[in-house]
């Protein structure tokens, strides 16, 4: 295994706002509840939080983010956060004539009143950082967080595709679903990878009761339009369906039962420690059963959850191995904690 590993996340930077407060008053302005202040937070949303994943699976790992931010104050507090986590911003475009992407929640107990999005106005594509980027730093992997605020662009992933000399695996949205055909491996859950086959093949409103729901004929759909070495499909607590190119042969992983807290952020643990495990030089088997580990144990924590690497392998030494399912016994004995 490599000792040290660099990663370079690519995509689309969000500002997670989280306003709390009380509510026990209709407000005599309009038929609205009214929100009594109590505290303001902010985390890094979409590649940021990508990025800081990976910061938590192994401090040691050396993450450099790209994206861009607005001149103002949420622009600013990314630059900030990412050199308290000691990831690097050099990659980081401050685009002086447009805002930051902020999504603003106003909760109440648990529930959650109102969102209010700050979007940004313009695209901007990185292209010059890039082939920068790629040129002059030897990456051992290039994970790509595409939320489709347009940091990445047909254009743009072209010019990735060529200059990158490590593997690429990626977290699609819609818009550009089909352009990352040929990297090494893309992970849509359940309803992106629906979407874009209904607007590839039918071009209407996407039904989503209206299709054939198992896992692997979806990806043998997909893998008619889109060549890649690897195609992983994200299903909620049921798991993950893996395709291998290779020797054209489908996997299932099932969901590791949790406690239940929250959802959010899943994806994005899956997504960063498929990549870590990559880079450090697991296999991809392996490296999805951690990522699976990790996800499971993610979700029980409020918010996005964040997982330690070297947790994960005592884990799978302590629990696991005694199930028996998840590892062969050779497996177990050649993972070093
Ligand atoms: N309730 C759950 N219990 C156990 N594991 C879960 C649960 N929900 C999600 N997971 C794990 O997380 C992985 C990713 O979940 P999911 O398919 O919901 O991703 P996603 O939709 O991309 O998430 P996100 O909301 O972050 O975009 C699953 O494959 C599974 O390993
Ligand atoms: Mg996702």
């Amino acid at each position: 295994m490599k000792d040290s590993v660099h990663i370079l996340v690519i995509g689309d930077i969000i500002v997670d706002r989280y306003i709390t407060g009380t509510s026990t008053r209709m407000s005599f302005e309009a038929p609205i509840p009214i929100l009594d202040y109590k505290n303001e937070e902010l985390k890094l949303g979409g590649a940021g939080n990508v990025a800081l994943n990976l910061k938590h699976l192994d401090s040691s790992c050396k993450v450099s983010l790209m994206g861009v931010v607005g001149d103002d104050y949420h622009g600013q507090w990314v630059v900030d956060e990412l050199e308290n986590y000691d990831i690097d911003n050099y990659f980081i475009h401050v685009d002086d004539s447009d805002i930051t992407n902020c999504k603003t929640r106003y909760i109440t107990g648990t529930s959650q009143m109102m969102r209010l999005d700050k979007s940004p106005q313009k695209t901007y594509h990185n292209l010059e950082s890039i082939v920068l980027a790629c040129d002059n730093i030897k990456f051992d992997m290039i994970i790509v967080s595409d939320y489709d605020y347009g940091v990445l662009n047909k254009d743009s992933i072209e010019s990735l595709k060529q200059s990158a000399k490590c593997p690429i695996i990626v977290d699609p949205k819609l818009k550009n679903f089909w352009d990352y055909s040929g990297v090494y491996c893309i992970k849509p859950n359940r309803r992106e990878i629906t979407e874009a086959l209904y607007y590839k093949l039918r071009k209407r409103t996407v039904d989503h009761n209206d299709i054939d729901s198992s896992l692997d004929s979806l990806i043998y759909e997909m893998n008619k339009y889109h060549k890649s070495q690897y195609i992983v499909v994200t299903d909620g607590d049921r798991g993950m369906c893996w395709y291998d190119s290779e020797d054209s042969s489908y996997s299932y992983l099932k969901g590791i039962p949790a406690k239940l807290v929250d959802v959010t952020g899943a994806g994005d643990t899956v997504i960063s420690t498929l990549g870590y495990s990559l880079a450090k030089g697991y296999s991809f088997e392996k490296s999805l059963k951690y990522s699976n580990i990790a996800a499971s144990r993610s979700v029980e924590q409020l918010g996005c959850g964040y997982v330690d690497f070297s947790g994960i392998l005592s884990e799978i030494k302590g629990t696991y191995s005694k199930e028996g399912e998840l590892w062969h016994q050779q497996e177990l004995e050649n993972i070093r904690v």
